[in-house]
């Protein structure tokens, strides 16, 4: 099978520059010879097109934003993004998108579940489910589920929604960082949410196959979100906003494994993204090694 690798050098989303490097660092990491070796044909289709941030307006566009920044820019790269991602799967390829911030997360989801109902399982230490009117931050990658789901102000962006997925069948694996306002909408919700704490009680296997039963029921096939700050800030400091307490390094592969188990067993992924690696802010390249690293798990690279 092919993995088409989409780039996305866009920091409109996060405070910190440096994240828009990211896909360069994960390529560099060895991302190609580890899908090869996960037994992928890896097809690299390059950066999408993405304007500095200092030549752009963070408060331009549509009067009603509420809080949010670079709303018209992470427009304007997630529309073109989600083109990319169902072109990719219509050609029956796993578009694999490098980000970048979180907000990509908007445009593969939309492209994803263009002609299906889909499945997301969501590593990351946030929710990121702020809107324009919650985020205290202005930031958009704490908005991505939001946007996705048509919450709040995003009701009215067409371009952020995406009917496809169901709020019930999103799971989230490893929070242990939310807002107070996210923290009642997730509780409101129908969102399924293992923290830090269920991972220390029950182990990551069994959390990550309650999270692939959630994801899997009633559609399609999944989508996964990899934030690397999952990860204890120990194995990947090159992230804009680290949260001690993280998965390990071997947690980590164990999960994205038991993922590629279940890909093996019914073919469930359909895409993925790899996100908020910030070279800058990191130790020698190793937090995007370990994103290529967890990518080749995914897509089924093993020990023996
Ligand atoms: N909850 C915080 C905010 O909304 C942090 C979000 C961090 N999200 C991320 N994808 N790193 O600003
Ligand atoms: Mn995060
Ligand atoms: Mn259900
Ligand atoms: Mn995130």
């Amino acid at each position: 099978s092919t993995v088409r690798i989409i780039g996305v050098p866009m920091d409109y989303g996060a405070d910190r520059r440096g994240v828009d490097m990211g896909p360069s660092a994960i390529r560099y990491g060895g991302l190609g010879t580890e899908l090869e070796d996960a037994g992928v044909e890896p097809v690299d289709g390059g950066d999408l097109f993405v304007p500095r941030a200092e030549e752009r307006d963070p408060d331009a566009g549509s009067p009603r934003r509420g809080n949010a920044k670079f709303l018209r820019e992470i427009e304007d790269v997630c529309t073109r993004l989600s083109d990319r991602v169902a072109d990719a799967i219509g050609n029956g390829e796993f578009p694999l998108v490098l980000g970048g911030d979180h907000s990509v997360s908007i445009g593969s989801l939309r492209g994803s579940s263009r002609d299906a109902d889909l499945g997301v399982i969501w590593f990351d230490a946030h929710a990121d489910l702020n809107t324009p009117e919650t985020s205290p931050s202005g930031n958009v990658h704490g908005m991505p589920l939001s946007a996705t789901l048509g919450r709040g102000m995003f009701g009215e962006m067409e371009w952020a929604n995406a009917s496809g997925v169901r709020e019930d069948a999103i799971a989230y694996v490893g929070l242990r960082s939310i807002d107070e306002r996210e923290r009642k909408r997730v509780r409101e919700s129908e969102l399924t949410a293992f923290t830090m704490s269920d991972i220390d009680e029950r182990g990551i296997t069994a959390v990550v196959e309650d999270a692939l039963s959630v994801a899997t029921d009633g559609t399609d096939g999944i989508h996964v979100s990899l934030d690397l700050d999952w990860l204890d800030p120990t194995t990947a400091p090159g992230v804009g906003t680290p949260v001690r307490g993280g998965v390990t390094y071997r947690e980590a592969h164990s999960a994205l494994e038991t993922v590629s188990r279940r890909h093996d067993a019914d073919g469930l992924i359909r895409s993925m993204d790899v996100v908020e690696v910030n070279p800058i802010l990191d130790e020698r390249n190793e937090t995007a090694t370990v994103a290529a690293e967890l990518a080749a798990s995914a897509f089924g690279k093993q020990i023996l």
